[in-house]
């Protein structure tokens, strides 16, 4: 029988419970359990086999739990959660002390956001505690953006996959820290940088792992294929240097007409919303197509274009 099923009733007994249930967000499904229970979080870390050190972001049903999480919210931070919440905006704050370690990693600071999924945000106001959730998807791998992507995963470790259909903007939140009560991306998402600027002004980016150890999860290689990828400006002219070899393409709106290739079109339209809404469920299809090589095209460097660019350059490495 399949786990994946719309009764909130259910996901509220099993979280209730200690057990996890997948649960969908407008960015991507996210692997869900208790904050406050430490045997779900073990259970979040080891289904995922994700390392301890990667901190997790809490979930909450509006900006008015947010008092009941952290101990300071810099002028900028309720500026940018006025603007965007619910939505793909991750805070990383100050945490008070009834955030356990286990969800922070030992840090000082959580992260945490209000995500704009109606079933989630039904399920959150029916719950007593927050809900810490990760991508649905083991470390490393590519993250969910349908139900059954996160089955699977997960079919043989979880009970529940709350549906809510595919996630409308297809990629991980924004998320955004503070030094000195000034605003910093620590990783580029969902929500265009344009955006953001246009509320608190101009913001520095400090996406990358070496510019910013504190970000554990910001790994080089992260949300990646098992085919080999390569992320290229022309990818017409890429395609000719392989020849006898099955060849997968992730375009953005323009077909190559090219025989013999699996060729997946982000956005027949160029909407870089569209495409960033289609880029997981495309690197899962060309990935389980047993191809030889994935060659994707670089994405204009504006708007979206941005953070998609970065999820194609992080799905490159090996
Ligand atoms: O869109 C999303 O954010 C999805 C959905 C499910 O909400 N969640 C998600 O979670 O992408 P995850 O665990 O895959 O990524 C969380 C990121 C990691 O890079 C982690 O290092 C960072 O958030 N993070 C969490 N707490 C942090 C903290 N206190 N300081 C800095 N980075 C933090
Ligand atoms: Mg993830």
């Amino acid at each position: 029988m399949s786990i994946i099923s719309t009764d909130i009733e259910k996901a509220v007994q099993l979280l209730t419970d200690a057990q996890l249930v997948a649960i969908p967000t407008e960015t991507v499904y996210g692997l869900a359990g208790n904050i406050y229970s430490e045997k779900a979080i073990h259970r979040i870390f080891s289904t995922k086999k994700r390392p301890f050190f990667n901190p997790l972001i809490v979930h909450i049903p509006s900006i008015a739990s947010l008092e009941s999480i952290v101990t300071h919210i810099p002028e900028k931070a309720k500026l940018l959660a006025a603007a965007f919440w619910p939505g793909s905006l991750t805070l990383v704050l100050k945490k008070n002390r009834s955030i356990p370690d286990l969800i922070t990693a030992g840090k000082d600071t959580v992260a945490v956001r209000v995500p704009n999924h109606p079933v989630t945000l039904a399920l959150l106001q029916q719950l007593p505690f927050p809900l810490a959730a990760p991508s649905a998807n083991p470390f490393g791998s590519i993250s969910p953006t349908k139900a059954a992507h996160v089955e699977a995963y997960f079919k043989n470790d979880i009970q529940m996959i709350l549906d809510g259909g595919s996630c409308a903007n297809g990629i991980e939140s924004t998320i955004i820290g503070f030094e000195n009560d000034t605003p910093i991306i620590y990783r580029l998402g969902a929500l265009a940088l344009e955006d953001i600027e246009a509320v608190v002004g101009k913001i520095t980016i400090k996406n990358k792992e070496e510019e910013h150890p504190e970000a554990p999860g910001m790994l080089a290689r992260h949300y990646a294929p098992n085919t080999n990828t390569f992320l290229v400006n022309d990818v017409a002219a890429e395609i000719q240097k392989y020849t006898n070899k099955k060849i997968g393409v992730l375009v953005f709106k323009t077909s190559l007409n090219a025989p013999n290739i699996s060729e997946i079109i982000l956005s027949k339209t160029g909407s870089m919303q569209e495409a960033a809404a289609n880029l997981y469920a495309a690197m899962h299809a060309l990935d389980a197509q047993e191809l030889d090589l994935i060659i994707a095209e670089k994405f204009p460097e504006v708007g979206l274009g941005k953070s998609i660019n970065d999820r194609l350059q992080r799905a490159t490495f090996k």
